[in-house]
């Protein structure tokens, strides 16, 4: 698939999670809780996905201080934004802060997608032609096998630091879900 292709595809699948939580009222905390789960769990693969593959591909490719810029600033979006979800996963749904946190969330999601669909990827889509975005787009859906599945604020977020301790928080990510999944279903 082509790369800007999936990561839209991603955005709309993050924005559909996004309205499902704010049509959700006051006291549909299992609910809430269900929708935020699965908001972490796309939003660290997204980042992932787009830290190590997309975002060193452009910066290699465009000799253009303006990409180096926005994709500065987008590792720190992205950072602010893991903070957010390893936040939210570890606070209950009935904290009366969480609501307010998971607005802010979106706010901040919303604002990132928006600058990458208008000024990032339109600059990926001059830089690469079709072939090679299909081959940026297929390394980022083999990728999203195998990347973590929870925010991991703390660690590197660009190559090659980010390649080792992502395959390594990858592993503990996806084994931690397979526990989760096993104790719920025994409960
Ligand atoms: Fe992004």
């Amino acid at each position: 698939m082509n790369a800007i292709t999936l990561l839209k595809n991603d955005h709309k699948a993050v924005e559909q999670l996004f309205k499902r939580f704010e049509k959700a009222g006051p006291r549909a905390v299992k609910t809430k809780q269900d929708i935020v789960e699965r908001i972490v769990r796309e939003l660290s693969i997204h980042a992932a996905i787009e830290e190590m593959v997309l975002y060193p591909a452009i910066r290699e490719a465009a000799e253009n201080g303006d990409i180096d810029k926005m994709v500065l600033e987008s590792l720190e979006e992205h950072h602010i934004v893991k903070w957010v979800l390893w936040e939210l996963e570890r606070m209950s749904p009935d904290d009366e802060r969480f609501d307010a946190k998971v607005t802010v969330l979106i706010e901040n999601v919303r604002h990132h997608v928006a600058e990458e669909e208008t000024e990032l990827f339109p600059q990926v889509n001059q830089v690469y032609g079709r072939a090679q975005l299909a081959d940026l787009g297929e390394a980022m859906e083999n990728l999203k096998k195998t990347a973590p599945t929870h925010p991991h604020p703390r660690s590197p977020d660009e190559p090659p630091g980010n390649l080792v301790a992502g395959a390594g928080a990858a592993l503990v990510d996806r084994a931690l879900d397979v526990g989760r999944k096993l104790v719920r279903r025994a409960s």
